[in-house]
């Protein structure tokens, strides 16, 4: 038997002889399990105690990734091999937030340089923005921007400048279309002013087909108000794609260029994040980026039994393929935060949904959770009812912050409150007796019992600022990594998106024929009933 699957076995061996696992017990025979199994990484404390796992448990995890490669991979990520080797290319994104002390090569080339030149002209263009000196082709200033772009493209920026409200530019409005349905355009630009709106078409390609048809729409909304000269006063880009961005009608000089080794789903540190430094301004941008690499150090530095991300993939793996929860709810108590799940969702299930290893073999088990999740509270009223006493158990990452985001006295207690007694009531339950004993009438009781045994990490910040944000995001991005090596397989490609953006391709380009394409019933069906409703 290889060294892996042995690992495995006595996992699955561990686990056999734990089925009556609990946590009641686990802490009431460990006082200092709390403490134990708690790990603290940047400002973030991070409680996976109540976790079906013992010491045992972590202690052969921590076998399976040193068998499986870890910390050679990691260094082969951290020094810019080509990790990603469907694509053939490296997956650097950790260069973007090295500051200026950071050494960075790819094939021996430093690639800070460039780091720090694209971030100096993203900052000279979000001041020109934020001091009303970046005029549109009437002379009048910007005052409102809108990034155009999907995915990577959209996802982490979006997020980020919702989360960090409070550290927004008032006099500015920063708007994000993403969604190839003309409502989402419409609606954003519908109480805008074209001569005071700069679009930033956002897009690693340059050939997404949503991005690129928004961003013609915008241009003909900027043009018919403001004729044919007024494109370049009032789009920009960010792209790896210059000569795409060029025949579009956008000025080199208007690039804010990355590169092919960031990757989509890691690209909000890139110039990705245009749209979020004239939000927020430079310095705090900044404050992100140390964030990131606040977690970037923790997770190449500390050693592997008090790494963060290293715990939480393990963890993570112990859910997935040998308690087989393969689902996970991430639940931000943070209104602020009410972005991070969808965020979150193709960071995970884009990088590591996928069913071949490295090699082009079956992985053989289960990878990427199902990652859902609305912030807390208001999922406690919808869903959680299934999560306590449902029969499928979701694992749920809980994540809250000591300070509160706004000054209404008296909400955030009531807040936070709720998170830790979602975590306790998930984890401890209620038995049959101690619902008797409070009362129950016998008939009810089995209705309010709760078994308990219902797994979360906690994750608590001083406050929600860029800093504690970048953290956060980097801990997950690394907590992917992790379970992508343990899988062995390559976290950093996509192809399973291409079929469907391929078929769709074609079917657009079928509906002015007279002949349809080759297609199942249902298909020719469907689209039959979609061009007879359309023509009517
Ligand atoms: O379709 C998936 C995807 O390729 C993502 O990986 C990417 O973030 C998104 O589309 C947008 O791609 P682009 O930035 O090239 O427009």
């Amino acid at each position: 038997m290889g060294a892996l699957t042995a690992s495995w076995q006595r996992l699955h061996d561990h686990r056999d002889a734990n089925r009556d696992f609990s946590l009641r017990r686990a802490f009431s025979d460990d006082p200092s399990r709390a403490d134990d199994f708690t790990v603290r990484a940047g400002a973030l404390t991070i409680d996976y105690s109540k976790q079906l796992v013992d010491q045992q448990a972590l202690t052969l995890l921590l076998e399976l990734a040193a068998r499986s490669g870890l910390s050679a991979r990691t260094e082969a990520m951290f020094t810019g091999e080509r990790v990603n080797t469907t694509e053939d290319r490296s997956a650097l994104h950790v260069a973007l937030r090295a500051g200026t002390d950071g050494r960075f090569e790819i094939a021996g080339k430093d690639v800070m340089v460039d780091v720090a030149r694209v971030l100096q002209q993203m900052r000279e263009f979000a001041q020109q923005v934020r001091t009303r000196t970046r005029l549109g082709a009437t002379g009048r200033p910007i005052r409102n921007v809108v990034n155009i772009g999907i995915g990577g493209s959209h996802l982490g920026p979006d997020m980020a400048v919702e989360a960090l409200r409070q550290f927004v530019n008032p006099d500015l409005t920063v708007r994000f279309v993403s969604n190839v349905d003309g409502a989402d355009l419409a609606d954003a630009i519908s109480d805008l002013d074209p001569a005071e709106t700069l679009f930033i078409v956002a897009s690693k390609t340059f050939t997404t087909a949503e991005t690129l048809t928004n961003a013609q729409s915008a241009r003909r909304w900027v043009t018919d108000a403001l004729g044919e000269d007024a494109t370049p006063h009032h789009f920009v880009a960010v792209s790896t794609n210059v000569q795409e961005v060029e025949n579009f009608g956008i000025d080199s000089a208007n690039v804010f260029e990355f590169w092919d080794w960031v990757g989509g789903r890691l690209s909000l540190p890139s110039s990705i994040g245009l749209a979020l430094m004239v939000a927020i301004g430079p310095e705090s941008f900044d404050d992100l980026l140390s964030g990131f690499r606040d977690i970037d150090e923790h997770f190449r530095t500390a050693p592997p039994d008090k790494n963060a991300p290293i715990l939480l993939g393990l963890i993570g793996i112990w859910n997935i393929n040998v308690l087989g929860y393969t689902a996970k709810a991430v639940i931000p108590y943070s209104h602020r935060l009410s972005k991070l799940p969808a965020y979150l969702q193709q960071l995970d299930m884009e990088s590591n949904g996928k069913s071949v290893d490295v090699d082009g073999n079956r992985v053989g088990m289960d990878t990427a959770p199902v990652v859902w999740g609305t912030p807390g509270t208001n999922g406690q009223h919808a869903y959680f009812q299934l999560l306590h006493q449902g029969t499928s158990v979701v694992p749920i990452d809980l994540i809250g912050f000591v300070k509160p985001s706004h000054d209404l006295p008296g909400h955030h207690d009531q807040l936070m409150a709720n998170m830790f007694a979602q975590a306790e009531a998930l984890a401890f339950g209620r038995t049959e007796d101690e619902v008797r004993a409070a009362g129950v009438s016998e008939h009810q009781v089995p209705h309010r019992t709760f078994s308990g045994n219902r797994p979360t990490t906690s994750v608590l910040a001083p406050e929600l600022n860029p800093r504690t944000l970048g953290q956060i995001i980097a801990l997950y991005e690394h907590t992917v990594f992790v379970q992508g090596t343990v899988w062995r397989i390559n976290s950093f490609d996509q192809w399973g998106v291409e079929l469907g953006k391929q078929l769709a391709g074609e079917i657009v380009g079928q509906f002015g024929d007279e002949a349809l394409g080759d297609h199942d019933g249902s298909t020719s069906a469907l689209i039959g009933e979609y061009l007879k409703g359309r023509t009517r």
